[in-house]
């Protein structure tokens, strides 16, 4: 296998694409995890993007169940991990699960909410790198902040008549 030190990502590529070089399949895995202050299980204005997340990405066979691979990464200072995954899994079933939070007062999952991210990791054009984006993650506090009420009014998630005693209208 030539080495392709110094040689362009776009030639690369291209020679991939004909069938000259081989290449190593690999996709990079990427996605946001963020703490759901107002516990509402999607990103509000008070939610905040958390560095140092623990997260894994897992392919499964899909009628064996059996892990064909596991890669673990951590969030960076923007609160998205980007992880680096080798092979074709078309076939398999791939996700994305939280490990652990950073935060201490951020580290609830939510009942009765979906905390892994489907992923499909295939790559039949056979380019040498290209990302796959994650649906978001998040972690909870045990109790919502204080302004959360005012942010989902605003937001318009609550009914401007929220605070209105039920049977006043
Ligand atoms: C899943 O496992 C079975 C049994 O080992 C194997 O025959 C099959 O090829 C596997 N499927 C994939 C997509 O790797």
């Amino acid at each position: 296998m030539a080495k392709s030190y110094g040689v362009p990502v776009a030639l690369i590529t291209a020679l991939c694409l004909v069938g000259v070089a081989h290449c190593v399949e690999r996709l990079v895995v990427e996605g946001p995890v963020f703490c759901d202050t107002c516990r509402v299980d999607f990103a509000t204005p008070v939610s905040y993007d958390l560095k140092d997340a623990k997260v894994k990405v897992e392919c499964r066979n899909r009628t064996t169940g059996v892990v064909t691979i596991s890669v673990e990464g951590k969030t960076g200072k923007d609160g998205w991990y980007r992880i680096p995954v080798e092979g074709d899994h078309e076939e398999e079933l791939c996700e994305v699960s939280l490990l652990e939070s950073p935060v201490a007062e951020c580290n609830e999952q939510l009942k009765g909410s979906v905390h892994v991210a489907r992923i499909s990791l295939t790559n039949r054009n056979g380019l040498v790198q290209s990302s796959r984006f994650a649906s978001s993650l998040s972690y909870a506090p045990k109790t919502p902040v204080a302004d959360c009420v005012k942010v989902l009014l605003e937001m318009g998630v609550l009914p401007p008549d929220f605070f209105l005693p039920v049977g006043s209208n």
